[in-house]
């Protein structure tokens, strides 16, 4: 196992996926991990994380110098570096010219961390302070013209430390760093496969459940489906999965689920559909706000589970299939600030009566997610089905949400996944749908004025639904789709194309 420290920076989860990928096992601790607990779990390497502090503030996250003592490899990795070097006796201060992006660093292609790397490679800087002078017993390793500290080590201490964040991809060579990282400087096996997660998964879920009985909420999408499966193989009979139609799903999606994980499908979950569309648009009723409303849906979500259980009797575990970019974007898994709450993540009603909450892909990223269901034999087609939040349709009708806008964005939605499906294109995309704004406009129908409302479309690509670009997508596509639209579903006069990436947009519009 590699540990990641976490000081708050908005990368940390890429550092642990990357470690991963070099099938090495890697979790992620706040900095305010006891030394202890990190003794006892006996890492082969430790990360130190980036952030967004000062070292030299007197209230920035900071660690006992103890850690550079215990004989295990440390990584810095921007504010990280930066604190190993004020720790051990270096300077930090505020950089004469700030790097951001991509820079060309000159490495020094003989050290352990650098081997096969190019002396002259592109790497992703973001930084306001600087190493200014190395801790004493530290060579300098890597510079730019800018930083003439870009990169540190001591090999007598296994200490190392870089400036740049080699987790991004922008960084050219960042992986090859980290691998040499954790094979050369850690000297990690790397024999940790997803098959051995989903192993280990089950049996921590197997002892942790013991008799117990466990209650899954299940959507019907990756995530959730990928953790019901994965406890219906851990506990069996002792799992219930309850379905909960909000109202805000896809067209048809309730029934294709029932279809998929009901009684006449391959699993064995003890699944309940519970219909439970008129009470969340009761509640939704006048209410405009994207993080109220987020608030109002998962609320209402955990009180239809209560109802439920009550019915079952005794629940002791509730089942989410939290993964970790929500948990990042909730501002709930580790230091970094809180952009969106999630669905599924934090913010639980007191009154809640299970005893505990089970997340098992709560570390992952949604292509470990997908590799999991694969290794637990999950289809193909369910698995790489396009994610869908778990607040639904409510997030993607800007504004009141009604169901007459539900019925809108729906009929909307299918025409656009079905014609990016026919020219091919749904494989090559992350995510696409559309979203009702909420906005109307003036148009003109036969010789008619309309007023009515806009749809606006979305497709992304993204490997990791941190970040995404908007896709190019032929414009027949999006023209065809326009003109079913305007003529199919009732009230919508305009289509528009959301061309903006993540960020400095996100992926949803609420
Ligand atoms: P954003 O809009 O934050 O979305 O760029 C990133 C990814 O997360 C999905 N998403 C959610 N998933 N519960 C979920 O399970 C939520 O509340 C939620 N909000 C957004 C979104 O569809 C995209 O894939």
């Amino acid at each position: 196992t590699v540990i990641v420290l976490d000081f708050g920076g908005q990368y940390n989860q890429l550092i642990a996926r990357r470690v991963r990928e070099c099938n090495v096992y890697c979790e992620i601790f706040s900095y305010k991990t006891d030394i202890e607990k990190i003794k006892e779990i006996q890492p082969k390497g430790i990360i130190f994380t980036g952030g967004p502090n000062s070292v030299y503030l007197e209230d920035s996250p900071t660690y006992t110098r103890e850690i550079f003592q215990l004989g295990i490899p440390v990584l810095g990795i921007c504010y990280g570096a930066q604190l190993m070097m004020h720790l051990l006796g270096g300077e930090v201060g505020t950089a004469p010219v700030r790097e951001y992006g991509k820079i060309e660093v000159t490495v020094d292609p003989s050290a352990k961390l650098f081997r096969e790397v190019s002396e002259k490679t592109i790497c992703w800087m973001s930084h306001n302070d600087y190493i200014a002078k190395a801790a004493p017993g530290f060579d300098i390793i890597a510079h730019t013209s800018d930083c003439p500290v870009a990169a540190v080590q001591n090999t007598e201490k296994n200490l190392y430390a870089v400036q740049f964040h080699p987790e991004v991809l922008h960084t050219q060579e960042g992986k090859k760093m980290l691998s040499n990282f954790v094979y050369q400087v850690c000297e990690c096996s790397g024999d940790w496969r997803m098959d051995s997660f989903v192993e280990e998964s089950i049996q921590a879920i197997r002892q942790k459940v013991g008799k117990g009985k466990v209650l899954c909420a299940l959507s019907g999408g990756v995530d959730s489906s990928v953790a019901a499966v994965m406890l219906s193989k851990a506990v069996g009979n002792q799992l219930t999965c309850v379905f909960v139609d909000h109202g805000l799903l896809r067209k048809n999606e309730g029934d294709e689920v029932e279809a998929v994980f009901g009684p006449e499908g391959a699993y064995n979950l003890n699944f309940i559909r519970v219909n439970a569309q008129e009470r969340f648009y009761e509640r939704l009723k006048g209410v405009e706000e994207p993080e109220s409303k987020r608030k109002i849906i998962g609320e209402e979500f955990i009180r239809v589970f209560e109802e439920e259980a009550k019915k079952i009797g005794a629940v002791d575990f509730l089942v989410q299939g939290t993964i970790y970019p929500d948990v990042v974007e909730s501002g709930v898994g580790g230091e970094s600030t809180v952009i969106k709450s999630h669905h599924n993540v934090g913010g639980l009603p007191d009154y809640v009566d299970f005893k505990e909450i089970i997340e098992p892909l709560r570390d992952l990223f949604k292509d470990e997610v997908r590799k999991a269901g694969l290794e637990l034999g999950i289809p193909e087609y369910l698995v790489f089905r396009q994610p869908f939040p778990g607040p639904g349709l409510g997030i993607r009708i800007i504004g009141e949400v009604t169901a007459e806008k539900v019925k809108m964005v729906q009929d909307a939605d299918a025409i656009w996944r079905e014609e990016i499906a026919n020219a091919g294109l749904d494989k090559k995309i992350g995510q696409y749908f559309a979203a009702i704004t909420n906005m109307r406009s003036v148009g003109v129908m036969g010789d008619e004025r309309t007023y009515d409302y806009a749809v606006a479309l979305r497709a992304v690509t993204t490997t990791d639904f941190m970040t995404a670009e908007s896709a190019e997508i032929p414009w027949e596509v999006i023209g065809k789709a326009t003109s079913r639209i305007v003529n199919e579903v009732k009230h919508i006069n305009r289509v528009l194309y959301d061309c903006t990436g993540k960020p400095p947009a996100t992926i949803e519009f609420e």
